[in-house]
């Protein structure tokens, strides 16, 4: 088996010098997709292993690389994921914390009770073996029974705030950085998550210190009541099975005015003109989240964080492009830079 660094070139149109020069530690996995070795992954060290990524089909990638650079940065969008996608999976060494496991209740024998369900479906949400539709009930189940919890066991704004600033809770390295070239080429983000929308909002006002006018989130959105208590969730339910049900008809602004509707739905629309999808999601589930548009081009990028053996087959067949073991977002960067710049190379 040769090395195919080509492969990675054509991804990110680097030079092996320029390569070098950007230390970016990278180890490739590609198919081959002819003769004996069909089926087969070649694993192609490049300058350390520090991270990994899996292309299935390459030519099929640089087509849907032309393809949106051909309709350049107007038509283009982002729909990202959030839990594990836009954040880290470790943090420090501990497993990084869901919008969900940030929340920390005003009576703590709450967050014990959504721990244990945790524990119970959280390796079900994952499982490959459980068929989709299965585990769509199951996963309807647990986000019925914590959104319950919740609610039972009280929730104030403050206890987000005070949640939020103690939480196990990081972007992936270079997230910012995407999110700034994103908003300078006037790329819109959508945050869709399954998650809790209030508390994604806080984490990127305590951890990235800046808005981004371009960036709006579709999660489970709070109703508080006069005096500041959790009272219900806006909506059907966002789990991570049904974000194509919801896709973009769930879109609010960032600041949720909701009395804006003729703003919003000129935003949605706006957002359906762009019809060319830069997809992240760490879940085979999150590519459903463009299913609310009739894009026309759509680069998917996955992120598989954990249990990569029993997972890996079945990712690297979903996304055009999979990064493995927490990987940082610099290649989803550099990829996004590429897309919107309009130098030939
Ligand atoms: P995401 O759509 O942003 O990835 O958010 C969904 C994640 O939230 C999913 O991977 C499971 C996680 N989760 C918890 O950690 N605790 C919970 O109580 C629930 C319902 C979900
Ligand atoms: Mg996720």
């Amino acid at each position: 088996m040769g090395y195919r660094l080509h492969h990675f070139n054509h991804i990110f149109p680097i030079s092996r010098t320029s390569f070098s020069a950007f230390r970016f530690n990278l180890r490739v996995w590609c198919c081959s997709q002819s003769g004996t070795n069909q089926g087969k992954m070649e694993q192609i060290v490049v300058n350390g292993s520090e991270s990994q990524v899996v292309v299935d089909d390459s030519s099929l990638l640089q087509k849907k690389i032309s393809a949106i650079r051909l309709g350049g940065h107007a038509k283009l969008q982002v729909i990202a994921d959030f839990d594990a996608t836009l954040t880290k999976f470790r943090v420090n060494g501990c497993r990084g914390q869901s919008s969900h496991n940030v929340l920390q209740q005003e009576d703590p024998e709450y967050n014990d009770k959504r721990q244990k369900l945790y524990e119970y479906y959280h390796p079900l949400e994952f499982d490959p073996t459980i068929p989709l539709d299965e585990k769509a009930k199951l996963m309807e189940e647990w986000w019925g029974k914590t959104h319950a919890l919740l609610i039972e066991g009280g929730v104030t704004y403050n206890g987000i705030q005070n949640s939020v600033a103690k939480a196990t809770i990081a972007f992936r390295d270079g997230v910012t950085e995407l999110f700034e070239l994103l908003e300078e080429k006037g790329v819109p983000v959508l945050i869709f998550s399954a998650g809790l929308a209030d508390i994604i909002e806080e984490v990127l006002n305590q951890k990235v210190h800046r808005s981004f006018k371009n960036v709006r989130v579709v999660s489970n959105r709070m109703v508080f009541d006069e005096n500041g208590h959790l009272q219900s969730f806006k909506g059907k339910t966002i789990h991570v099975l049904n974000k194509n049900e919801h896709a973009l008809d769930m879109a609010a602004p960032l600041h949720d005015h909701l009395d804006d509707v003729s703003g919003l739905s000129d935003e949605k629309s706006a957002l359906k003109k762009r019809t060319n999808v830069l997809l992240l999601g760490d879940h085979i589930g999150d590519l459903g989240m463009s299913d609310g548009l009739d894009y026309e081009t759509r680069i998917s990028v996955g992120f598989l964080n954990d249990r990569v053996e029993d997972s890996l087959e079945s990712y690297r067949k979903a996304f055009d492009i999979l990064y493995l073991n927490d990987s940082s977002m610099h290649g989803v960067l550099k990829l996004a830079t590429h897309l919107c710049s309009t130098e030939s190379d």
